[in-house]
């Protein structure tokens, strides 16, 4: 796939340097193009504006502060591409949410992008290392059309994780507040990882 990622931050760097490994086409985008093609280097692929980043890439990853998520997007043309969503709009010290449906609001400013909510619900450094060891890392994804989703899903297994079918991106409000929910968690000391039983036992 051709892949423009906006931002070249710690994000952009985890999931680039990822997908780069797994063979795609990518296009890093900053509003320093200097910073961007720092970063392209490193990944051995292309950097430049925030623009070309959105007019080279199927499919574009929104890696900027959450804060920022809505204007970045508002000053670009995306096309019909699909838009990836991981951003995070945490408080802190409190950790809970600044903005309650960030995809949704993101999704209205985003033309005839198709909005999909991935990659939120781990950290850099994870992303980095996947695929961890033991059981695949199941990633949430939601969003309302399926091609987007189909391309994400390739994407997360291309990590050598486990995508996970998490429904419209009416529903990625949850996910963001699950995000929110587990980083105060991790903060606070505690462990996320045996708070949901299998499927099986579920009911
Ligand atoms: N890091 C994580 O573990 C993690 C995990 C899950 C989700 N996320 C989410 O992923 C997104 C990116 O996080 P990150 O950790 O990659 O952040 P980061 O390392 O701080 O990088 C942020 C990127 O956004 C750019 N940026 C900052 N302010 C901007 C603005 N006003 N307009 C346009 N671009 C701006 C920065 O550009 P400059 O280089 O020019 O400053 C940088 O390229 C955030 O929404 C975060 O909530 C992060």
């Amino acid at each position: 796939m051709r892949i423009g990622i906006l931002g070249n931050g710690s994000m952009a760097e985890a999931l680039g340097g990822q997908w780069a490994k797994a063979g795609h086409e990518l296009f890093v985008g900053g509003r320093s193009v200097e910073r961007a093609r720092e970063v392209g280097d490193r990944l051995g692929v292309r950097g430049g504006s925030l623009q070309d980043a959105a007019a080279f890439g199927e499919v574009v990853l929104l890696a900027v502060p959450a804060e920022a998520a809505v204007a970045t997007v508002r000053a670009l043309e995306l096309g019909n591409s699909t838009l990836i969503d991981c951003t995070n709009a945490i408080t802190h010290p409190g950790i809970t949410l600044a903005v309650d449906a960030m995809a949704e609001t993101i999704s209205r400013y985003a033309g005839q992008a198709r909005v999909v909510k991935a990659f939120n619900l781990a950290a850099d450094s994870v992303w980095r290392r996947a695929p961890l060891s033991g059981q695949p890392l199941g990633v949430p994804i939601c969003g309302d059309d399926q091609h987007a989703l189909d391309q994400v899903a390739q994407l997360v297994r291309d990590l050598g994780c486990e995508p996970v079918h998490a429904g419209s991106l009416e529903r990625a409000r949850l996910l963001e507040a699950t995000a929110a929910f587990a980083i105060g968690i991790w903060f606070g000391g505690g462990d996320t990882r045996g708070l949901f039983p299998p499927k099986d036992e579920a009911f």
